[in-house]
């Protein structure tokens, strides 16, 4: 049996100051160790006395499918994907990843609150669920909740046992077939929390800060404060509210009383002087406490993270962030974190968001639901802008299970939630209330729209509202495209001149582009443009000219971003690879992920992510070349070279000798972001390229070696001192090399991982959409020369040392430190 520890609402910096009335006012408990878990439909588990000791044994987040095994037939489809212009219907084999998610799924536990004394209030939260959640409490239903994205909560007051007697918590949760486009996840995959609060206090997301009026001198900070009460207690509540800077030092105070014509709802203005502003390049944040009163007896504090931002979205001007017009580098992104599934980790998200921010992407789309309010959390303090996302259909379905038989039901409800979780964080710049959804054809599809977007603009008037929009002419004829805050368009660069003269916003979006596909390390010759272009191997060519029936590259989009001042940035389709939704290969198995990827499945850049790198990235310099130059049996062909820079110039050296040099012009799409040397014939040796600035001085250069025979195995940790909480993550990259440390491109050893220690190993991914090898099991075979093995810590304080050992070569060892409250 769990005896829940309590996680104080406040950070280490507040704990000295508020520990006693913290601890003694609401109590947070995180329900993750300990749960029981078995697939299959168990109702007899809501009883107490079911008796689950051969049940699997888990933690929370917990994705039921990400062991596999891989199968094609798992959720096969026979279906017409629409909205890929596909004209008849075929098999999709790994549409959804190829993974056992289908299915019924219980999870039971067994705890202990010891904080629930006569009295108090108990609300059980679930960050995410999927999907179906029904949730009981000592054999008794508290609640269901279908969208397996959303977040929900439930008041468990009257279910749960007092303090000392124990509580039998059981979640049965059941997938559909055919209810999804890419792989859901299974299970609980996000945190689950309990808190337990006196009978008078603030409910979930019961704050609402806004900050309406900003200048150099103060911002002015609204605070809306809700409180739950029973009938005859309300009377004689007040609220101080405090304001803290992100060094904690308290910056404005307020004292307010609830007047009996105030409902239950405090309304505070505050003045924060000198405000720091948030945005993507200085994520300043404050902190709002509130302590709620009843005569002199503190009832509940609550705290709230916020930023102080202007957003702005203008006919003529675009969008800027606080007065400075700028237009979006976002990426679309899924939820699914490659071989840790759905399970949401925060070391993983960060490293996620390291890569992009390095990339100098500045926004992220949620695509097409819920975020994890991990994720949130994140964009919030490293300073990304969020495009939060609620659907991919509406009443018309894209899949025969799809939300559509849910959305008259539950479309409001989960705007409410989605919106009321998330209004705080200034990361968060918009709304998006769908994506690609049939109704943008159908009739009455604009006042689906406009009823949803309403319940934003109600909810949250200070963000606008999008829907991701493909059926353009549809959208443009139909009054669709018209009634939305911003119109966002899915691959119509051809399209922003000619709509945006006949829409009334002034401004287009561009919110879901490119759809390149690429294998990372693959080269495919000749080198030419290639739509849904299929190979015997199942992969895609990096130079980075491949894509889809609908699809563009990434310069066909760069070309409008740059010249059409009207269209306010882009969101690229995606930063990461995700599993399922394996384009071009839908109906060739195997494939169980996804190639549209800036980055690979196991999160190592792929050549285009220098591409985007060298025009987002404004503050560091790129200087990237491709591809590698191992090429045995190709010498004296044709091997094109291609360079990815942020410099205007460069010259090319095969072996010594100049190729000539190259700057950027406007002569095409390419030739205006990519250096070019096309009619390069290969010869093992060197090459290597040499940047020049606007001066003509050389200022850079990088070399590539043709590689000799595999040697060694190279590690690089992403990090090396981990947090000893049993969660925190390390990724490391384990390269082939040759004697000289050079990458074996081509190497498929079949590596072995060790962890001995402070730690265990977790996960590996290679990156490659048709290895069906598990990321479970302890060795997986590199894909071309690579693969990132991820070891987790535990919650001992130490060390622990990964060895990826392979016949043949000499091994890569690493030692990784275990820190405790770090
Ligand atoms: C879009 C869709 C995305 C993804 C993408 C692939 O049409 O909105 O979810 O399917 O195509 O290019």
């Amino acid at each position: 049996m769990t005896r829940l520890k309590i996680i104080s609402c406040f950070s280490l910096l507040f704990l000295a100051t508020f520990q006693l009335s913290a601890q003694s006012i609401r109590k947070e408990y995180i329900l993750d160790k300990n749960w029981k878990f078995k697939k299959g439909d168990h109702p007899e588990a809501i009883e107490d006395r079911f008796n689950d000791l051969k049940w699997e044994t888990v933690s929370v987040p917990h994705d039921w499918a990400i062991k596999g095994p891989f199968d094609g037939s798992n959720d096969l489809q026979k279906v017409k994907i629409e909205q890929n212009m596909e004209k008849e219907e075929s098999v999709k084999s790994g549409r959804t990843g190829g993974l056992p998610f289908v299915g019924t799924g219980w999870y039971r536990l067994k705890f202990r609150v010891p904080g629930f004394l006569p009295g108090k209030k108990a609300i059980l939260q679930f960050d995410g669920a999927m999907s179906h959640a029904r949730v009981y409490i000592n054999g008794k239903e508290a609640g269901y909740w279908p969208y397996g994205y959303n977040s929900f909560y439930f008041d468990v007051t009257s279910l749960l046992n007092p303090a000392g007697e124990a509580n039998t918590l059981a979640v049965r949760l059941e997938n559909f077939s055919q209810s999804s486009r890419w792989y859901p996840g299974a299970g609980i995959y996000r945190n689950v929390h309990l808190f337990v609060t006196e009978d008078v206090y603030i409910p979930v997301w019961g704050t609402y800060v806004t900050t309406p009026v900003i200048n150099k001198e103060f911002a002015k900070v609204n605070l809306k404060t809700r409180v739950e009460a029973a009938a005859a207690k309300y009377s004689d509540l007040h609220l101080e509210t405090e304001i803290r800077n992100s060094q904690g030092t308290v910056v404005a105070t307020l004292k307010s009383a609830l007047g009996e014509t105030d409902g239950l709802q405090f309304d505070q203005n505050l003045i924060v002087k000198s405000p720091s502003l948030w945005s993507p390049e200085t994520p300043v944040l404050y902190t709002a406490v509130s302590r709620l009163y009843q005569g002199t007896t503190l009832k509940d504090e609550y705290k709230t993270r916020f930023g102080i931002r202007s957003i702005k979205y203008e006919a003529g001007k675009g969008f800027s962030l606080n007065g400075e017009v700028r237009k979006f580098k976002g990426v679309c992104n899924h939820h699914d974190l490659g071989p840790l599934g759905a399970a949401v980790n925060v070391s993983a998200l960060r490293r996620q968001l390291s890569l992009l921010k390095d990339m100098g992407c500045d926004a992220i789309r949620t695509s097409h639901n819920m975020p994890a309010p991990e994720l949130v959390a994140l964009c919030d303090e490293m300073g990304f802008m969020m495009m939060v996302e609620s659907f991919d259909e509406w009443k018309t379905p894209k899949v025969k299970n799809g939300y559509s038989a849910y959305f008259d039901e539950w479309a409001e409800k989960d705007l409410i939630n989605m919106i009321h979780r998330d209004r705080n964080s200034p990361s968060v710049v918009m709304w998006s209330i769908g994506n690609e959804v049939p109704d943008q054809s159908a009739e009455g599809g604009n006042k689906i729209a406009k009823m949803l977007q309403d319940i934003c603009h109600r909810e949250d008037p200070t963000r606008p509202v999008t829907v991701g929009m493909d059926r353009i002419n549809d959208a443009l004829t139909k009054n669709f495209a018209a009634i939305l805050d911003v119109p966002g368009f899915n691959y119509k660069p051809t399209w922003y001149e000619k709509a945006n003269n006949t829409l009334p916003q002034g401004f287009i979006l561009g919110t879901e582009t490119a759809s390149t596909v690429s294998s990372r390390g693959v080269y495919k010759f000749p080198v030419e443009f290639q739509k849904m272009k299929q190979y015997d191997d199942n992969q895609s060519s990096s130079y980075d000219f491949e894509y889809c029936n609908w699809s563009q590259v990434p310069d066909d989009e760069f070309v409008k971003q740059d010249d059409l001042p009207f269209v306010i940035g882009e969101f690229v389709w995606t930063g990461f690879d995700y599993l399922g939704e394996p384009t071009p290969y839908d109906s060739k198995w195997p494939s169980h992920s996804s190639y549209f990827g800036i980055i690979d499945l196991a999160g190592i850049p792929k050549d285009r992510y220098f591409l985007y790198r060298s025009k987002w990235n404004t503050e560091k310099p790129t200087l990237h070349v491709l591809p590698h130059w191992t090429w045995p049996g190709r010498e004296g062909q044709v091997t094109p070279v291609f360079c990815y820079t942020s410099y205007p110039s460069a010259e090319l050296f095969v072996n010594g000798k100049s190729m000539g040099r190259q700057s950027k012009n406007k002569t095409n799409n390419q030739t205006r972001y990519r250096l070019m040397w096309n009619d390069v014939t290969y010869e093992p040796g060197t090459i290597k390229v040499v940047a020049y600035d606007e001066k003509g001085n050389q200022v850079a250069s990088q070399e590539i070696k043709t590689a000799g025979k595999p040697h060694h195995i190279e590690l690089t940790a992403d990090r090396t001192e981990l947090s000893a909480d049993g969660k925190d993550l390390s990724f490391v990259t384990a390269r082939v090399v040759d004697a000289e440390g050079n990458v074996c491109p081509d190497a498929s050893n079949l590596l072995s991982f060790k962890v001995k220690g402070a730690g265990r190993y977790k996960a590996a991914a290679n990156g490659d959409a048709t290895s069906l090898e598990l990321f479970h099991l302890p060795y997986m075979h590199a894909f071309k020369g690579m693969l990132v093995a991820v070891v987790e810590s535990s919650e001992k304080d130490g060390e622990m040392k990964l060895s990826v050992s392979s016949k043949g070569l000499k091994p890569g060892v690493l030692t990784i430190k275990t820190v405790a409250d770090q």
